[in-house]
């Protein structure tokens, strides 16, 4: 039997990810939204697009949760996104109230599912997720980190005129512009380390271009934010779990002490496979990367001290 992925969110992010996971072949994808038919269409239209695409995986479209019943993953894409000039802070209320009522109904159809968390901001996302949902921290995790990754490495190899594919660089910290940590300690480039290949302000050109990433998109886009980039970075992490490929990568975790951090969700290396996360690691890094994970620790509690209550 498939595994079945429930995407929650039909807007450009939730179908783009509807349409990567479909494409992937191992999954059912359900798509659901509040607006009736956007759901329904957007599926069908992916779902006539396999006899070229080539797979034989199911992609529907719902506004009825029981439709969910049963997903081993659930997509979180709901809420706004930014507009020109806002933050991702910016969000806090109106998503905060959006991604509690869609965790309930997501967990009260799918109660075995891992959560992915994709709203903004990212990070206070997941601390009220995991407090609506009360499932394990294992299972409700934030993509922050994959997707400001992704930027990371292709700015690097944009750079230096190289494959994406050598370029292992990660984004620690938080999914804020002023919390993201891109480490340059520990980037290599084929095994060479990143300082080696490339001059110091160049490097911190790239640092910069990607904590401002989000906005350099929805600047060029001027009526929303990117949604290619972030949906090819959380379904490799919904490939990770439902593939039990037990993947080290750099997600959205409520840190147990690591960096001296407690309670707090940052975005750590994890070891992501069967039934979400599997371990948490904590890199030697420098001290200054170290300080700025653990001002985004603090940041995020800040946050979410700040978020109105359900
Ligand atoms: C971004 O960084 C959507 O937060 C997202 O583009």
């Amino acid at each position: 039997m498939r595994s079945k992925v429930t995407i929650v969110g039909a807007g450009n992010t939730g179908a783009t990810m509807a349409q990567i996971l479909a494409s992937r072949g191992y999954a059912d994808v359900m798509l659901i939204d509040i607006v009736e038919g956007l759901p329904q269409g957007k599926a069908l239209d992916i779902a006539e697009g396999a006899p070229w695409v080539g797979f034989s995986s199911s992609v529907s479209g719902t506004n009825d949760w029981a439709d969910t019943a049963g997903s081993d993953v659930v997509v979180v894409t709901s809420g706004v996104a930014r507009r020109p000039g806002m933050t991702r802070e910016d969000l806090l209320g109106t998503n905060a109230g959006i991604v509690r009522s869609v965790v309930a109904q997501a967990v009260e159809h799918s109660p075995d599912a891992v959560l992915i968390i994709f709203a903004n901001p990212m990070d206070a996302m997941c601390h009220v997720a995991l407090e609506t949902s009360g499932l394990p921290v294992a299972r409700v995790i934030g993509q922050g980190g994959m997707l400001d990754s992704t930027r990371y490495r292709t700015f690097i190899a944009m750079e230096l005129g190289v494959s994406v594919r050598d370029v292992s660089a990660w984004v620690l910290g938080g999914h804020t512009e002023a919390t993201m940590v891109p480490i340059v300690s520990t980037a290599t480039v084929g095994g060479v380390p990143l300082t080696a290949l490339m001059a110091q302000d160049r490097i911190e050109a790239v640092v910069d271009r990607t904590m401002k990433g989000g906005a350099e998109i929805v600047g060029l886009l001027k009526t929303g934010s990117a949604f290619t980039a972030p949906a090819a970075a959380t379904i490799e992490m919904v490939d990770a779990i439902l593939r039990d490929e037990r993947r080290i990568l750099p997600c959205c975790t409520l840190l147990d002490g690591q960096w001296g951090i407690e309670n707090a969700y940052v975005g750590a290396p994890v070891l992501l496979g069967a039934g979400g996360i599997l371990e948490v690691y904590e890199p030697p890094l420098d001290a200054s990367e170290v300080a700025a994970i653990q001002a985004a620790g603090e940041a995020v509690l800040e946050l979410v001290a700040a978020t109105p209550a359900g």
